[in-house]
């Protein structure tokens, strides 16, 4: 399980992210931030669009900032929205995940108040597709 520490990090970084939030259209703020297996953490916020589904998800940026600074692998990350529902990733979110996480990743559900529920990506995404498939082929 993801360490205190940790999680705290991923916490404080997840709540920064979320109040740069664009979301003019849902008023639904996201933030996510994620750790590599390194020790590193970053951040994303759901950023929305007139054209609606070009909008993007809040895991997405999260991981488009690890790509960029050179990361490859998610140990952990953490989803922060509000409400009385769970913001648990999206499942085109949790596919975008699997690409850089295996099944025992860890997937923290927050809201404002803290960490609402824990899983791991396979729980959330069995049976899954993934880099392994591709691995493989001529
Ligand atoms: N959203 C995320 O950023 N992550 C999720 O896991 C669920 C949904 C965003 C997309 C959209 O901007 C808003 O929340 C409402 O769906």
């Amino acid at each position: 399980m993801t360490d205190a520490p940790t999680v705290a990090a991923l916490f404080d970084a997840a709540v920064a992210a979320r109040a740069a939030a664009y979301a003019p259209y849902s008023q639904f703020r996201v933030g996510a931030a994620l750790a590599t297996p390194e020790g590193a953490i970053h951040a994303g916020c759901n950023v929305e669009n007139a054209a609606y589904p070009v909008g993007t998800c809040a895991e997405a940026g999260a991981i488009a900032a690890m790509v960029a600074a050179g990361g490859r692998r998610i140990a952990a990350i953490l989803v922060l929205g509000d409400g009385p529902a769970l913001c648990a990733p999206c499942g085109a979110c949790r596919q975008r995940l699997r690409e850089f996480a295996a099944d025992e990743a860890h997937v923290l559900v927050a809201g404002p108040e803290g960490v609402r529920a824990r899983f791991t990506l396979g729980e959330l995404l069995p049976s899954s597709f993934g880099p392994a498939n591709l691995e493989a082929q001529p």
